[in-house]
């Protein structure tokens, strides 16, 4: 059995006053004792997290880490090994914002995947397509297309410690949620793209849902057969609303 893990990501969102009170907020959780929690802060606010959450069993990560995986003169970027550093046991790479308005390639995030993994952090690797690509029957191209960049470069290994988050484009911010029985669809091709490799790591990856997840839709969608959790962006910066999604991956 997969255990569910459901992840904040906070975006650049925050101030050290915000983030304060959303400690403080997380702290009161009752939090299920069958789900991993994760969140993803800025990086300006990573120390202050994991000092105020790190009694807690909480995994903090970073939103993007440096193709490189060590120090060196890059500006403006952050280092996996700083990451580690820093206590992050996680990182995002390729999410869609970062693909569409930062330009990260395919190859970038199969770099910024090997950088975290070389440093002991988990990659959690973001796909997902457009509305024009789903609505030109594209999705499961789209998709496995973004993750065979990985598997090509990396091999099925590397997914034996990584997640997967499938996050179409069209969802995220939007209020649009896919719905249980289109996530699953996604999941499920992504498992078997996994499984044609390898279906014992098939098998044990968590696959994260991520698109306007809120506590009024989490239960339907958690209760899928291929989705172990979920991605979170603008509900998880309202601790009862993260807490009660959290609860609903455990029920
Ligand atoms: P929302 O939950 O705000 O739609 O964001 C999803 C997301 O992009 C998480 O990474």
């Amino acid at each position: 059995m997969r255990r569910p893990l459901v992840a904040g990501n906070w975006k650049m969102h925050g101030t050290r006053a915000s983030v304060a009170e959303l400690i403080d907020g997380l702290r009161k959780q009752e939090w299920p004792v069958k789900v991993d929690v994760a969140v993803f802060p800025s990086c300006l606010h990573i120390a202050q997290v994991v000092e105020g959450l790190g009694d807690k069993a909480f995994a903090v990560g970073a939103q993007n880490c440096a193709v490189e995986p060590g120090q060196g003169a890059l500006t403006g970027e952050v280092a996996a090994s700083q990451l580690r550093d820093a206590a992050c046991s996680m990182v995002l790479v390729g999410h869609s914002e970062r693909r569409q308005a930062l330009g990260d390639s395919d190859q970038d995030v199969t770099s910024k995947f090997a950088a975290a993994q070389s440093c002991g952090l988990t990659p959690v690797l973001c796909v997902g397509e457009t509305l024009e690509q789903r609505e030109a029957g594209q999705t499961l191209e789209v998709v496995g297309r973004q993750l065979d960049a990985v598997i090509s470069a990396l091999g099925i290994k590397v997914f034996a410690e990584a997640l997967v988050a499938y996050e179409p484009v069209w969802a995220i911010g939007t209020g649009l949620t896919a719905s249980p029985e289109q996530a699953q669809h996604v999941h499920a091709a992504i498992r078997a793209q996994l499984a044609a490799h390898d279906a014992q790591v098939a098998g044990g990856v968590r696959i994260l849902y991520g698109g306007s997840v809120k506590a009024a839709n989490a239960a339907e969608l958690f209760g899928m057969p291929d989705i172990d959790g979920g991605l979170v962006g603008g509900a998880s910066l309202n601790a009862d609303e993260f807490g009660a999604i959290c609860r609903a991956a455990g029920n």
